[in-house]
């Protein structure tokens, strides 16, 4: 059906029209539970687990706009597959600052991102008291359901009932408001099993990276902080087997206009093109030197994955030409998607003997959120999967999945155009599988004709075939951040 749809799309018209965007960017305010009944296909009965996933579930606070949508409450999504059945739920975070706003029925706190407390600067001047809106990511490990948000310590849920059990220091390895960032990785082999490695960035006008590593059951045995010179604005890292990358964006922050309550911290950061973009090595194991490479200014959010070969280490990451300043005065929802750049997927080859690094582009089609089979982190790999645009050329919403072969360069590509919105593909190897594109591709996207979301599951090695099944949930999910997999299944005690 979309396929058709698409085809009707030409090249010089809009694959999508603002309007239908826009209503993917609605609060979702309802919670439920329930098994989804309303599918086209069959659930593939070898699918078993539970797919997470979070992001802002309200744009407004009673009322009152969010001046961005990084700036919204954590709504997390679960969907259990068993037995070819999938179960849904979706809850909000209960973090300090929702259950606090819900009860005042008005913003009470400066959002990063530029949302402001009413009544002007004089009422968000030096106030530095940030709300950890949990909305970023969501990850099970060590037998913890951990929501994510980057500036501080997660809130864990129960996975059963998704209720926030509270602040989660992760047994005393976190210290109390300290940064966790929003994207761990998870080693598939460190000695023999997997790890979770992540990162907390203190940013000032000198900022401080500390590398955490957990074992399988979740204990701490890995925690070392470097200092790296300058203000560092990072979202993501990658690994290999001995590193820790990161880029270090070429922009510049000004405080100012952030202290005396102008502008959000977020407005404040301008991209600087007189500066190189740094790619930052911290070793994972040992003290060994940071080493600090440059390349050319760009912006980086995130990257698909690292390896290392020889004296070289092969970076991917998706890069924006520059970042476009996050304007005061401006509504997200009216951005001129044509005005912008689009983030392309660019590889680095890092040469750690001479300190050059080459760049070239992988995927100039707009896309983002990459993602690949757990078993090739930090490993070399063959394919990336991504959220995509539709045209192959400019800037636009991301309405389509792109599966990337690295290997031949060919393309496996679906749209959900005109009327559907794509997001964070996640990928689900097949239990047993051999090849690294045996599994399924999980895209939960934005139906706007029926103003609501659909989970979509594609085979892996056949993208272009379009969706095997489509789960339609009974209302949409406002456009989400990022997500994983667990193939543990909890049961929903019905
Ligand atoms: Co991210």
């Amino acid at each position: 059906m979309q396929t058709q749809d698409r085809d009707r799309v030409t090249p010089n018209q809009l694959s999508y029209t603002r309007e239908d965007w826009q209503r993917g960017y609605r609060s979702q305010p309802q919670e439920s539970s329930y098994w989804i009944e309303d599918i086209e296909g069959n659930i593939p009965v070898e699918l078993e687990g539970t797919l997470f996933r979070n992001g802002p579930g309200l744009l407004d606070i009673n009322g009152y706009a969010l001046h961005h949508p990084f700036d919204g409450d954590g709504m997390v999504c679960a969907i259990g597959f068993k037995n070819g059945r999938a179960y849904f739920q979706n809850r909000f975070v209960r973090t300090e600052g929702f259950v606090a706003e819900r009860q005042a029925k008005k913003p009470l706190y400066r959002g990063v991102f530029g949302t402001q407390k009413p009544g002007g600067w004089l009422a968000n001047a030096f106030d530095l008291n940030f709300k950890n809106i949990a909305n970023t990511n969501i990850i099970y490990w060590g037998d913890k359901l951990l929501a994510l948000w980057e500036a501080a310590e997660p809130h864990r849920l129960d996975p059963v009932s998704l209720n926030t059990l509270g602040l989660e220091d992760l047994n005393g390895a976190i210290a109390s408001g300290s940064p966790f960032s929003a994207h761990p990785r998870v080693d598939p082999n460190c000695n023999g099993e997997p790890r979770l490695v992540n990162f907390g960035l203190k940013a000032g006008m000198s900022s401080t990276i500390t590398i955490y590593e957990f074992d399988l059951q979740g204990k701490l045995v890995e925690k070392h902080s470097r200092a790296i010179a300058g203000f560092a604005f990072i979202h993501d890292m990658a690994i290999t087997p001995n590193y820790c990358i990161f880029s270090q964006n070429a922009v510049k922050f000004n405080p100012f206009p952030f202290l005396l309550g102008w502008r959000g911290a977020a407005e404040c950061i301008q991209f600087d093109p007189k500066q190189p973009t740094k790619l930052i090595l911290i070793p994972r194991h040992g003290k060994g030197e940071v080493k600090i490479l440059e390349t050319d200014p760009c912006f980086i959010f995130h990257h698909a994955n690292a390896w290392e070969a020889g004296d070289e280490i092969i970076l991917d990451s998706i890069a924006y030409e520059y970042f476009p300043t996050v304007e005061p005065n401006s509504d997200f929802r009216e951005v001129d998607f044509g005005s912008l750049p689009p983030s392309q997927l660019w590889r680095s080859r890092l040469n750690l003997s001479n300190g050059t690094v080459d760049r070239q582009i992988l995927e100039s089609r707009g896309c983002e959120f990459p993602v690949l089979n757990g078993d090739r982190v930090g490993r070399n790999y063959r394919y990336v999967y991504l959220g995509a645009a539709h045209q192959p050329t400019g800037n636009a919403p991301l309405q389509a999945l792109l599966k990337l072969d690295l290997e031949t360069g060919e393309e496996d590509f679906y749209s959900f155009a005109p009327r559907g919105f794509s997001g964070e593909p996640i990928f689900v190897p097949r239990p047993g599988g051999v090849d690294e594109d045996d599994g399924w591709v999980l895209v939960l996207a934005y139906n706007a004709a029926q103003h609501r979301s659909d989970l979509a599951i594609f085979d892996a090695k056949k993208v272009s075939q379009g969706p095997m099944t489509t789960l339609h949930l009974s209302y949409h999910i406002p456009y989400g951040l990022h997500g994983s997999f667990t193939p543990h299944y909890f049961d929903p005690k019905m």
